[in-house]
């Protein structure tokens, strides 16, 4: 018999596979058709901390995009787009019609008044928070120090609104990663690893900035292996991989390392909502072939902790890659 239910952030899911953030989770057609192609769970696509707070205060908002530049414009212009009620309908029918739990996501930079909305979050039915904490550290008057602060803050007041299990989206442009990783940890249910970035990239024929594109490659999943088997020694809570998984392979590897579920997007843009069906087929197959039973049988099997070379997680590899004895 080989079982690849599991749970998350006390949930339970069929499958660790959950269909992550993005416009394959932004109407409920669309998440019950994640549901039926096998997904654990989904997170629903993210409302902004902006749209929010235009709800709350249709004053400030004004004030807030009173200098037109084209940011604040595509701002304005995104938000009358996706009105916050018809997220929170969108929670309430997911619910309903999906079978699976459902994750809201909330793309956020402060710990502004929009937190209070984590409270209608709930009163619509969501079975968990994802907060998609976008600070990046770019400000160079700003030290980590402040930066962490912000964050737990953010945490904080959003943990004071609602008795949801709350996960949180994470970059990894931090100093003293494992340590801050370690501490948010102890504030929230889950960490997500890692949020993904639209990359610039330069034209240079037009002189330009232009994005690179939001889509992943599986070689970006190393960077998230090594910090999910990194850190599982380190979390109690739970370790949800994302980033370049993008077949059955991926969300094994991720499961060794020690996530507790992984998360999918591209995939789903590339090969469509079947591939979840497919990685679902794979990871059974997988573990039956290695007798595995249950997902706890091998999960962080190659963590820090369980590997019997951890240091490939480390320094190490790059003496190995540098000597020219590394592949
Ligand atoms: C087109 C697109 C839209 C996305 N929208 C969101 C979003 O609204 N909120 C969010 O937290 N992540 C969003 N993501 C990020 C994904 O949830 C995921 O974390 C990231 O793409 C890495 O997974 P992948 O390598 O499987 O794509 C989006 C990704 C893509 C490709």
């Amino acid at each position: 018999m080989t079982d690849i239910s599991t749970t998350y952030m006390g949930l339970s899911l069929s499958s660790p596979i959950i269909a992550g953030s993005s416009d394959f989770t932004s109407s409920t057609e669309r998440v019950m058709e994640m549901a039926k192609a096998g997904a654990g769970a989904v997170v629903l696509k993210s409302v902004f901390e902006e749209q929010i707070l235009m709800e709350i205060d249709a004053q400030r908002t004004n004030n807030m995009f009173n200098s037109y530049t084209d940011a604040e414009n595509y701002v304005s212009f995104y938000t009358r787009q996706h009105e916050v009620q018809s997220y929170l309908n969108l929670i309430r029918d997911s619910k309903k019609n999906a079978g699976i739990p459902i994750i809201a996501s909330v793309h956020c930079s402060t710990n502004d008044s929009w937190v209070s909305f984590a409270k209608d979050i709930e009163r619509s039915g969501a079975d968990a928070i994802e907060l998609n904490i976008f600070i990046l550290p770019s400000d160079p008057n700003e030290n980590d120090a402040s930066v962490a602060a912000r964050y737990i803050e953010i945490v904080d007041s959003v943990k004071k609104n609602t008795t949801l299990p709350v996960a949180l989206k994470v970059h990894h442009y931090f100093t003293g990663m494992a340590n801050f990783m370690v501490n948010l940890s102890e504030i929230s249910e889950a960490l997500v690893l890692f949020n993904r970035f639209f990359n610039p990239d330069i034209n240079i024929n037009t002189m330009t900035i232009e994005s690179g594109g939001s889509f992943s490659t599986p070689e970006e999943n190393g960077l998230v292996q090594r910090w999910i088997g990194i850190l599982r020694p380190f979390v109690k809570g739970n370790l949800a991989a994302t980033t370049g998984i993008h077949d059955g392979a991926g969300v094994v590897k991720n499961l060794l390392a020690g996530a507790n579920v992984v998360q999918v997007a591209t995939t789903l843009y590339k090969s469509g909502p079947e591939s979840i069906t497919q990685m679902n087929s794979f990871l059974k197959k997988w573990m039956m072939e290695h007798k595995y039973e249950y997902i706890s049988d091998f999960q962080g099997k190659l963590s820090y902790a369980g590997a019997n070379n951890p240091g490939l997680y480390e320094r190490a590899q790059f003496m190995k890659y540098f000597s020219g004895l590394g592949k």
